[in-house]
């Protein structure tokens, strides 16, 4: 994995009130000890090293600028990102992730990274009129083994996820919406906020009782030039690991804990596997969790794990816990790219598909991409057919002529197997955009309820991963 970091939160008032002690030492800007008390304290501290640790007085600025700003800017070039906050029940992870919304200096990373996303693309699009983008949001979570869309109308309902080789894992029928301004993307996620699981126990009031998946895609064009960056951000809140006799939950909340307590067991096992060079096997698919995260676990992301911990000694096995499985995380490799699609074939090359070509795009990292994300298999095949690039790119070009936007000019009738892709694409999922006139007039939930707003072609980008 990129970095793992520690976010430490201060001891609440109750434990406060209860005497618990702080068992945790930053002994040096990236060293954690954590001491033992029940040994009358005699035991050696255990001492961990990260990427950065931060103490109970770092401010949620801090946080953002030392574990979000850099994933996010890389997001703004066209690589992947994932930040995802890890650590037991009430140790932090919401309020690392969301933050108070109405207050701005208790912003989370994720209205943080909103903030600055939009500003980015501002200040790119001030500078250079003929760069555009197009911000796509979807959110998810992991509700007792349950897939939901959490910007669906029926948030409720389940949806399965699928991996091909195609689209590699995605989620099918996921809403997605078009977005036009930090402001629109704020509220969808607000929405989404509201429609996840919480429930109150005995360690924390408000307590998550759903993984959350925030997924925002951005897809940079600059006009004139036939290629467009895509970068996608996941952000991912952990429901967090709980013993019943602390929380004291019974019931719904009991089945929602065991659940939550398998699934990051699961995430454990794939982490174990991915870090041990001999395991031939990492079992993604023993959860729905580890599935949907397949991607930023050990793929093609830039992952930074959060582990959030609570200092008292109340929690000691916990948080040792929390510490060994983020040491753990943090040998994690990812094989990390720049996603840049494009149609280069359309105007570039006109002769015969040669392997000298093939080795160009190759080494402009987008051969693979094209071939796994973006071409019917049947086109990789041609392709090793020796299938002319006019011939390929006509079909490529219509198939893809959302990307291409004004420069695409080869306009024909598309083939049948053509027409056939794309009703596939569409049954994968929806999108949604939100228009300015609307935006005024409407709020998220009023724009929920109506029917489609100007449905975007289905093969835009929400299929990558
Ligand atoms: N750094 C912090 N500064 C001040 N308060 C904090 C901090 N971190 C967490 N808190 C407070 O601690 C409580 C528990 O935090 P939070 O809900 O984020 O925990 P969690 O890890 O998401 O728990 P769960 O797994 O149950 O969802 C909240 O009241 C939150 O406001
Ligand atoms: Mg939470």
């Amino acid at each position: 994995m990129e970095p793992a970091l520690v976010r430490i939160r201060p001891l609440s008032e109750k434990e406060i009130r209860s005497r618990f002690k702080n068992i945790i030492r930053i002994d040096h800007p990236n060293h954690i000890s954590i001491l033992n008390l029940t040994h009358n304290g005699d035991e050696r501290p255990k001492t961990f090293a990260f990427d950065a640790v931060l103490g109970e007085a770092s401010s949620q600025e801090d946080v953002y600028e030392c574990f979000g700003r850099p994933v996010v800017e890389k997001v703004l070039e066209g690589y992947n990102g994932t930040i995802f906050a890890y650590g037991q029940t009430g140790s932090g992870k919401t309020y690392t992730m969301e933050g108070v919304q109405e207050n701005k200096d208790e912003w989370g990373i994720v209205p943080n990274a909103i903030h600055h996303i939009f500003l980015a693309i501002d200040q790119a699009t001030d500078r250079d009129v003929s760069i555009s983008f197009s911000v796509r949001v979807s959110y998810v979570e992991v509700y007792n083994d349950n897939i939901h869309d959490l910007l669906s109308e029926d948030h409720t309902a389940s949806l399965s996820i699928r991996e091909d080789p195609l689209h590699g894992v995605f989620v099918k029928r996921l809403t997605g919406f078009v977005v036009a301004s930090s402001s629109d993307l704020y509220n969808v996620t607000t929405l989404g906020n509201r429609n996840r699981a919480t429930g109150s126990t005995k360690m924390n009031e408000k307590s998550s009782r759903s993984h959350a998946v925030l997924m925002v895609t951005i897809q940079q064009n600059v006009s004139g030039k036939l290629m467009t960056r895509v970068g996608s951000l996941h952000l991912v809140d952990l429901a967090g690991s709980e013993r019943q006799s602390k929380t004291g939950t019974s019931g719904v909340r009991l089945k929602e804990a065991s659940k939550i307590n398998q699934s990051l067991s699961t995430l454990g096992k794939v982490i174990a596997a991915l870090v041990d060079a001999k395991s031939t096997h990492v079992p993604y698919r023993e959860s729905k969790l580890t599935l949907l995260l397949k991607n930023s676990l050990g793929g093609n992301s830039v992952t930074t794990m959060v582990a959030n911990v609570a200092p008292s000694d109340y929690n000691y096995d916990e948080t040792l816990c929390t510490l060994r499985y983020a040491d753990r995380a943090k040998h994690i490799k990812n094989h990390v790219q720049v996603r840049v699609y494009s149609c280069i074939a359309c105007n570039f090359y006109s002769h015969k598909c040669s392997p000298v070509v093939r080795d160009m795009t190759r080494h402009l990292d987008l051969y693979d991409h094209i071939l796994s994300q973006w071409i019917p298999e049947d086109k990789l095949l041609l392709i090793e057919k020796n299938m002319t690039w006019d011939e390929w790119t006509d079909e490529w070009t219509i198939s893809h002529s959302s990307l291409c936007g004004n420069n695409v000019q080869r306009q024909q009738e598309p083939s049948r197997s053509l027409k056939q892709d794309q009703r596939g694409h569409s049954d994968i999922y929806r999108s949604y955009s939100l228009e300015s006139s609307q935006r005024k007039s409407a709020t998220i939930e009023e724009k929920l309820k109506l029917p489609l707003i100007d449905k975007k072609p289905s093969t835009s980008t929400s299929l990558e991963e």
